[in-house]
């Protein structure tokens, strides 16, 4: 049997006029999960881990943004455009931002396959927005997962990290390096290192998750949606580790 069709977003990083190549299969128990964690904690390698295991779509504010960024600048709106300001300095782009971005592509969030949200909701504002959709549309959350990790360990994967232009498929120079140096295992793209990975806009990153996203663990623990998870070890132990917690009734 073939690798599964990869899912390649499309709709989700260009807006509500574009179609993906696969759509997720309708589910009679979808999964809507979340992921949060500190920046590098390893959200976007889990997330596609748990998007070929349960089929859910993967869906990171992040990716849009840095698309985006590929675009033409005539194409860039100006709140797109200050948007790539902030994110390139490390700082959070304004939530009303963010959530323009994400009501534009509400369909990704509705469907009936599912999500598992990367980097985003980020600010209690955006959870509450977030929680506001999800009620109006009689949907609720499968579990809130946060992982955890010591900061020397999250700096050591950030700045290892490369990135798929294509695919977006996520590497590490040492701790998952590609079979050929600085292509794409997946879709054989160009790897290449966010600018955001630099030293200085590392430590603005770090500031700004326990400034405004470590509160949203409070926040879901409240709901009774908290999984916490040590980010330690392989990507398929921690895999397993997350795996096994959801399984718990
Ligand atoms: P975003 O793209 O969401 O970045 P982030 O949250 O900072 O998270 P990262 O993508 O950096 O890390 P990750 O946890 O996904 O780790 P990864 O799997 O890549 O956001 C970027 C910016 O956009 C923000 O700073 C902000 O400006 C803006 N933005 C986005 N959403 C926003 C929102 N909602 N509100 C406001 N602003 C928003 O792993 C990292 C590295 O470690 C990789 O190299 C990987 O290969 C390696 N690795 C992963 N797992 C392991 C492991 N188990 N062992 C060893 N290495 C591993």
């Amino acid at each position: 049997m073939g690798a599964p069709v990869k899912n390649d977003r499309v709709a989700w990083l260009q807006g509500p006029s574009a179609d993906c190549s696969a759509l997720p299969a309708e589910r009679k128990n979808p999964w809507r999960l979340i992921l949060l964690g500190a920046p590098g904690v390893g959200k976007g390698t889990q997330a596609e881990l748990l998007t070929e295991r349960l089929g859910a779509c993967h869906l990171s504010t992040g990716d849009v943004f840095r698309a985006a960024g590929k675009r033409r600048d005539c194409d860039q709106s100006p709140a797109m455009k200050a948007a790539l300001d902030y994110m390139r300095r490390g700082e959070l782009v304004p939530d009303s931002t963010v959530w323009e971005m994400v009501c534009e592509r509400s369909h990704c969030i509705l469907n009936c396959g599912g999500f598992i949200l990367d980097g985003f909701p980020r600010t209690l504002g955006q959870a509450e927005l977030l929680k506001e959709l999800m009620e109006k549309e009689n949907l609720s959350l499968s579990a809130v997962v946060n992982y955890e990790l010591p900061v020397d360990e999250i700096v050591q994967r950030l700045s290892g990290r490369r990135t798929c232009e294509t695919c977006k498929s996520v590497f590490h120079v040492k701790e998952r390096p590609p079979k050929v140096e600085a292509v794409c295992d997946r879709c054989g793209g160009r790897l290449f290192q966010r600018e955001d990975d630099r030293p200085e806009s590392i430590t603005v990153r770090l500031e700004a998750y326990e400034r405004s996203t470590a509160p949203l663990i409070q926040f879901y623990k409240n709901l009774g949606l908290l999984l916490p998870i040590v980010a330690k070890g392989s990507p398929d132990e921690i895999l397993a580790r997350t795996m096994d917690r959801m399984d718990r009734p």
